[in-house]
């Protein structure tokens, strides 16, 4: 793919095992709750349909974005959450990510749906690299934890391409 080689590293068995798990998880936490899940796009399109796929609890959907652009502030990048327009006050929101990774997108949706009073707000990872996260907010639920690599496939891109790839593959 462009100009790297890569080699499977999940299969679609093991990915949905994990998504499975995830779904248990949080439908066991959220007993007799109405969940608002906030899914973080591009990535995360293919676990959030699984993931809905396998919840058995009562549940809606939306979708958010975080768009990162060089502004003029002194750090360089400013990121800004899109798409969030509904009203979270005293709802139960779990927000979906495909991967986590230093953690700060997570940090950006996070601390944005805070601003907005929920009655819950728990943060639920398909992949989660442990030695990358630099983070201080709680995983809740992490599907499959990994080392630090490259990987693609699922919802993942590699320069836009790779998203479509019902396996995860890393690079090698
Ligand atoms: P963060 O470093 O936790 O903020 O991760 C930011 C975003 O980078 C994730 O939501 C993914 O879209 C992307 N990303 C992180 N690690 C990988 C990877 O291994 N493959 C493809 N995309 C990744």
């Amino acid at each position: 793919m462009h100009d790297k080689a890569f080699s499977i590293y999940l299969e679609e068995d093991a990915i949905l095992e994990g998504v499975k798990k995830v779904a248990e998880q949080i439908h066991r936490d959220h007993a007799g709750q109405r969940v608002l899940f906030l899914a973080v796009l591009n990535g995360s399109f293919m676990f959030a349909a699984d993931l809905l796929k396998n919840y058995e609890g009562d549940c809606e959907i939306s979708f958010v974005k975080v768009a990162s652009y060089h502004g003029m502030s002194s750090s360089g990048t400013v990121s800004e959450l899109i798409g969030l327009t509904e009203n979270l006050e005293g709802r139960h929101v779990v927000i979906l990510e495909d991967i986590v990774d230093t953690g700060l997108t997570l940090k950006k949706v996070y601390l944005s749906v805070m601003q907005r009073n929920p009655s819950s707000l728990k943060v639920a990872t398909l992949l989660f690299k442990p030695d990358a996260y630099k983070g201080d907010l709680p995983i809740d639920y992490a599907g499959i934890s990994i080392p630090n690599e490259f990987i693609v496939g699922y919802g993942l891109d590699y320069d836009g391409l790779g998203r479509n790839l019902r396996n995860i593959y890393k690079i090698i």
